[in-house]
């Protein structure tokens, strides 16, 4: 087999219909709809990173066409940064490490939440609950493991943020907290690699739809793998999706979708109309 090296042909099959086309020119680089006709080398780049990926319930495919005899050439991955320059708290475990927001996504994720108060219920090391009582809101913050919740807790002192901080499980905890707070979910995906499995509500928040009522809004930061059609029903969903730096163990970039759901009840005319 041979590389190939004139332009190659590339088709997209199973972007979601859901996602829009902006997010589609932030993946690919490229500023035009697929079929792309692309030098080989970029046309590799793209099939290492694109094809297979699962996004929003789907699954991307990239087709190259080639000439017979033909391939495309080898693509060098950069793993040099093991955390993707995402380390903005001073004091975190790997598992902190590795699934703190960003920080220009926690202050985005924040930014859903009007306040006055917001439960934070897998807070991890603290990144996303530093960000929303960065914007002023009262946090109350919970976490299973207790030397994560300790990395918190050193982490908001550090920043100067006051924090709310509850060892325990949030799936028990919740019924228990009073109605009215915002609600964000980071709950863990699963490890490296849990972008490229299927995931969806039940899978990854586990939490019984009934268990949310009195929470609003609600923002969950899923992976792109995440299945929009197992939202719960009951409120109104609007997602959009950030791009972060390359994951310590591959080629991609982490793909989080941020998910916010809102309460018909309390917004009026979002609830679909009959019939
Ligand atoms: C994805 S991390 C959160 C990262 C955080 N948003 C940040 O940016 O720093 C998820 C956290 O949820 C915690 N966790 C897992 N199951 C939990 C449960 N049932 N209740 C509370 N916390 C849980 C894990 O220990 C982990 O620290």
């Amino acid at each position: 087999m041979q590389e190939a090296t004139e332009p190659v042909r590339l088709d997209l099959a199973g972007w979601p219909a859901a996602l829009g086309p902006e997010l589609l020119a932030a993946l690919s680089g490229q500023d035009t709809s697929p079929p792309w006709t692309l030098p080989p080398a970029r046309a590799a780049e793209l099939v290492a990173a694109l094809d297979g990926m699962r996004l929003a319930g789907s699954r991307l495919e990239l087709h190259p066409q080639l000439p017979p005899g033909t391939r495309l050439p080898r693509v060098h991955l950069d793993r040099s940064r093991r955390d993707g320059g995402r380390a903005w708290l001073p004091f975190l475990d790997e598992e902190g490490r590795y699934s703190l927001s960003s920080r220009e996504l926690a202050a985005e994720q924040a930014a859903h939440f009007p306040g006055p108060t917001v439960v934070d219920a897998f807070c991890g090391c603290g990144g996303d609950s530093i960000a929303l009582a960065r914007r002023g809101l009262r946090v109350l913050a919970i976490e299973l493991d207790p030397a994560r919740l300790a990395l918190a807790r050193r982490n908001a002192a550090a920043l100067g943020v006051e924090l709310d901080l509850r060892q325990g499980d949030a799936r028990a905890l919740l019924p228990t907290l009073p109605a009215g707070s915002g609600l964000f979910l980071d709950p863990p995906w699963g490890g490296p690699g849990a972008q490229e499995r299927p995931c969806d509500w039940g899978t990854l928040v586990g939490i019984a739809p009934e268990q949310l009522a009195g929470f609003d809004p609600l923002v969950l930061k899923a992976p792109r793998s995440f299945d929009l059609s197992s939202l719960p029903p009951g409120r109104s969903w609007t997602w959009m999706a950030h791009l972060g730096p390359p994951e310590a163990s591959g080629r991609r970039g982490v793909l989080a979708l941020s998910i916010v759901g809102r309460c018909f009840q309390r917004r009026g005319s979002a609830a679909p109309q009959p019939g």
